[in-house]
């Protein structure tokens, strides 16, 4: 779908002054296409042109109550009339702490401003824990954009060689090649191939990084057992399971994906929903090792980490899920996994729908979905086409099919009926 316009006026006046027009590579969709937001409120969000649409992206995923939420935005303006920035410990990151723990179950806190500050904290926590180095990653798992993590995230298939010994690939330019030495990557939910490799390295590995769900490839989903065939491997082997819940994270459950998969990791990371759209993220866990972090043991820092207005969203967010906001957030989901398949079962389009009904995705293919190889090889092509008529149709999921679609607290019974009309529309258009 081309831009209206005023979108296009306004994004090739951003284009003059920030690279590809965006704030995050991930924004940019083509010249003609790139949309330039002008409001978002509950569930919708609209462009310059006024072209309204139900929003699934929810800026990758944090907006879990819904645009311009009053809970969050009333919490936040009174918060601030204290000041913002204080490089000192304030009262709302104690309330924020206390509920995180109570609802997650981990021990300690300790604050950042995105997901990708917190797995690279989480990572020289394991480090300097276990006094070894490597990590090992999971093939298509994205953990943010430091160079520790953006190894073989979207390699190309074929290309990253042979499944059994995968060739390690940077995301791009820029990521010194040195850093491949730190790095193990080895498909997800391949119990025999992870053993193989920690039995082979686990002296020199620190730790085993793991989205628990593979929520930047569509949502594919840990086989029964995997999560705790890691957790028994990491302690077996001393070795720290760092779970990334970045995307999971006060989402798929109040306790996030520790209470859905009922495995404890020793780190967790968190961003996303725990701001609605504020930038607060926290690397939690163990006592024993979260309480190692300090002066002269481990380094951790940052300017804007706590900061009231991020604290206060998140003091928000937590209230309210600890209240039920997910229950609506799920049977939205859920109807509309219900539905799709029904409608891709009629028109006789081989898929898999998978994930949570708090962020499903849908791929493509006629062979099951397991890893990112299995990804990789389904009909993106089909799936960017649906897409691209659900935008037409004022219906906004990422068209990258490797982004889940995002439900919000906002999303409402009426906005399931529209999309699901609007996706059989758009598959008979297609595929009839
Ligand atoms: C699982 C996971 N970890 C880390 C990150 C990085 O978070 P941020 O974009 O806030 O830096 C993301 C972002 O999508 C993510 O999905």
């Amino acid at each position: 779908m081309k831009s209206g316009p005023k979108t296009r006026a306004m994004f090739m006046r951003a284009k003059e002054s920030m690279p590809c027009g965006v704030t995050s590579n991930f924004r940019y969709w083509g010249d003609d296409r790139t949309l330039v937001v002008k409001k978002g409120e509950g569930a919708y969000i609209w462009d310059q042109d006024d072209n309204r649409y139900i929003d699934y992206r929810l800026g990758f995923g944090p907006v879990i109550l819904g645009h311009a939420y009053k809970e969050v935005i009333d919490r936040v303006a009174d918060g601030l009339k204290m000041g913002n920035t204080f490089a000192m410990t304030n009262e709302l990151e104690i309330n924020v702490a206390e509920k995180i723990r109570k609802m997650t179950g981990v021990d300690m806190v300790r604050y950042a401003n995105s997901g990708t500050e917190a797995t690279m904290g989480a990572i020289r926590v394991a480090r300097a824990w276990t006094g070894r180095e490597k990590i090992l990653k999971f093939e298509g798992a994205y953990h943010g954009f430091h160079d520790y993590s953006l190894w073989n995230t979207y390699p190309p298939i074929p290309g990253t060689g042979y499944r059994r010994s995968p060739v390690l690939i940077p995301q791009g330019s820029g990521i010194p090649a040195g850093i491949s030495q730190y790095i193990f990557s080895v498909p997800f939910n391949d119990k025999e191939l992870l053993k193989k490799k920690v039995k082979e390295n686990w002296g020199d590995l620190a730790a085993i990084i793991v989205e628990p769900l593979l929520g930047n490839q569509a949502s594919i989903m840990p086989r029964d057992g995997f999560m705790d065939f890691i957790r028994e491997i990491c302690s077996e082997h001393e070795i720290v399971m760092i779970m990334d819940e970045v995307k999971t994270g006060f989402r798929i459950a109040p306790g996030g994906a520790q209470e859905y998969f009922n495995v404890k990791a020793d780190l967790v990371t968190y961003a996303k929903s725990l701001g609605n759209g504020f930038p607060v993220a926290a690397i939690c866990g163990k006592k024993e090792i979260m309480g190692e972090i300090g002066p002269g043991k481990i380094p951790h820092g940052g300017t804007y980490a706590g900061n009231v207005a991020s604290m206060a969203a998140a003091d928000a967010v937590l209230d309210m899920i600890a209240a039920g906001a997910l229950d609506k957030v799920n049977a939205h989901g859920s109807k509309l996994k219900t539905g799709w398949k029904k409608i891709l079962d009629k028109a006789g389009v081989p898929h898999v729908i998978q994930g949570p009904p708090s962020m499903p995705g849908i791929v493509f293919t006629d062979k099951g979905c397991l890893e990112y190889r299995d990804w990789a090889e389904s009909n993106h092509d089909l799936y960017e086409k649906v897409i691209q008529k659900l935008f037409t149709k004022g219906i906004m999921p990422d068209c990258d099919s490797r982004e889940p679609w995002f439900i919000s607290a906002s999303h409402s019974d009426e906005d399931a009926d529209y999309c699901l009309g609007a996706f059989g529309e758009a598959v008979n258009e297609i595929c009839g």
